[in-house]
């Protein structure tokens, strides 16, 4: 018993510490991206049939965020079951603080958002998006070109419509934010073929900031 205690404390304390240490240098670091350039990016393409809107903010990225991209021929609906809803998205970029994704889908779907560690926006192309804040008793619904933000500890209800498609970006302590997009693949589908697919892509897209890393240090 004393050393499960001191066990529970040890861990505690490791714990809070590495928060600390993520938290000061999430607040420090300097991004690549920056939300309100992905959102008006997004923004350009509102009015398109959503999977040309998609192929232009993608060729938009990848020429002005050179080798940060992941090829077009990386590009992969993945499905993602989470606090109760089912959408797919498509990994753009992914680093350990960072990453750009398109995301909705092809049927209703309502659930949980999920409370995360990371700030992420939201821009709509199409369809519909309710969502509902926690705390409050009214939803309120946003259509094509608004932009939504879902601040890092927030929790809310989000609903979206069939035929919802959106750009994301996400910025915070990418890591932690797996397992929630993970939970309901692990605890409800146990669909292990799409978890294999989200461990994938995330890791091709930090071997291809790996490499640029490696070579701005060789440069
Ligand atoms: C997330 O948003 C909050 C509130 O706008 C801000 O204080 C914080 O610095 C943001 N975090 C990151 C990592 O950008």
């Amino acid at each position: 018993m004393k050393y499960l205690l001191i066990t529970v404390f040890k861990v505690s304390v490791l714990g809070t510490v590495a928060f600390l240490i993520i938290q000061h240098w999430l607040e420090n670091k300097s991004y690549l991206f920056d939300g309100h350039k992905i959102a008006a990016i997004a923004g350009k393409y509102v009015d398109l049939p959503h999977n040309d809107a998609f192929q232009q903010v993608a060729v938009e990225l990848r020429e002005k965020y050179p080798g940060h991209v992941l090829p077009k021929e990386d590009e992969q609906w993945i499905f993602v079951n989470a606090g109760g809803w089912m959408g797919s998205m498509c990994l753009l970029h992914a680093s350990l603080t960072e990453y750009i994704l398109f995301f909705g889908t092809a049927v209703d779907t309502v659930g949980h958002s999920g409370r995360y560690w990371a700030n992420i926006s939201d821009t709509i192309l199409t369809g519909t998006f309710r969502q509902w804040k926690e705390g409050t008793t009214e939803s309120e619904v946003y259509y094509p070109g608004a932009t939504l933000l879902h601040s890092w500890g927030e929790a809310t209800s989000v609903q979206w419509s069939a035929g919802t498609w959106m750009v994301e970006y996400g910025r915070g302590f990418i890591p932690s934010t797996v397992p929630f997009a993970l939970s309901d693949t692990l605890f409800g589908t146990q669909d292990l073929l799409t978890m294999f697919y989200t461990f994938k892509i995330y890791g091709k897209a930090l071997l291809l900031e790996g490499q640029f890393f490696l070579d701005s240090l060789l440069n």
